[in-house]
């Protein structure tokens, strides 16, 4: 006997029932998945076995929830590292695709071997660009022309990358992912953001992560070795945003104050290029 339908104003529409069916489908399918792809390497970036998975999980949740991601997108992964996020997304990108980039070479030689192999859309590409941290050299961030063509991306993420940059290079970047987004699309990054109320909060919790010194108009964690961790001023950040062309739509603070009342470590922020052709919202 086949079951009533639900009455119309119980059930969830289009694009959002799709999104959460999806998140549903994807999380019982990493639950169920004994080879969930894990970097054994420790040369691998953020390869903590314990965190790699619950990380990535989490993430994908963010990622549907605060930023509309669908599983038919087509998503930019800035800073790829080793896969955290791509892992995850392999459960939920059914029709879609997935491309990382990364200056770490071994991650990404990683991410090729373990993770593209598994879905025919994936793949990853090593840029060889300055970062002190993870790849010394002598081609600048902050003139790198991303070489994909314009409106080739409906989402683009950057978790934990500006954290590791300067306003240069986090300036071009902007520019450069605005470019390749679709209108419509979003770009989800994280990072440190210095707000009144943020900065009230590190300077009164002992346990804040602690940005002590000045470094190219940012605050740096450990002054002898600028790029480990960067927090950027907010109101800097979000004015080059919009003088990219972006129209930021969601700030949710961080657990890195200390005041105990963030989503994640880091704050996020979604970054939409709107289409000024659609009728409704995005999300
Ligand atoms: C803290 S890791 C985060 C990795 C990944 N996004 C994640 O959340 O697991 C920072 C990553 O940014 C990469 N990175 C640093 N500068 C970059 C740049 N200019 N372009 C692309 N990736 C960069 C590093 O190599 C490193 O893999």
């Amino acid at each position: 006997m086949s079951s009533p339908a639900a009455p119309a104003a119980y059930t969830l529409a289009g694009e959002k029932r799709e999104r959460l069916l999806g998140a549903a489908r994807a999380l019982e399918r990493i639950e169920a998945d004994p080879d969930y792809p894990l970097p054994a390497e420790r040369s691998v970036v953020m390869a903590e076995q314990a965190s790699f998975k619950a990380i990535g999980t989490e993430f994908l949740a963010h990622f549907i929830d605060f930023g509309g991601l669908r599983p038919s997108d087509a998503v930019l992964d800035i800073g790829c590292g080793g896969g955290r996020m791509a892992a995850a997304l392999l459960y939920y990108l059914d029709e879609g695709s997935y491309l990382g980039f990364d200056v770490h070479k071994p991650s990404v030689d990683w991410c090729r071997k373990a993770i593209a192999p598994r879905h025919p859309r994936f793949d990853f590409q090593f840029v060889d660009l300055d970062n002190p941290i993870y790849n010394p050299s002598k081609h600048s961030a902050s003139e790198f022309a991303f070489p994909f063509e314009e409106n080739s991306f409906d989402f683009a993420i950057a978790t934990s990358l500006f954290t590791h940059m300067f306003m240069g290079e986090v300036a071009n970047y902007l520019r450069q992912v605005f470019r390749v987004l679709r209108p419509g699309g979003a770009l989800f990054c994280t990072a440190f953001l210095l707000t009144p109320s943020s900065v009230a909060e590190m300077l009164r919790n002992r346990g804040a992560v602690k940005f002590p010194a000045e470094h190219q108009g940012s605050l740096i964690n450990v002054p002898e070795r600028p790029a480990a961790a960067v927090a950027h001023f907010a109101e800097p950040l979000l004015a080059l945003a919009t003088l990219a062309g972006f129209v930021p739509e969601r700030q949710l603070a961080g657990l890195w104050p200390a005041s105990g009342a963030g989503v994640t470590k880091q704050d996020i922020l979604v970054l939409r290029k709107v289409d000024r052709m659609a009728s409704g919202p995005v999300v």
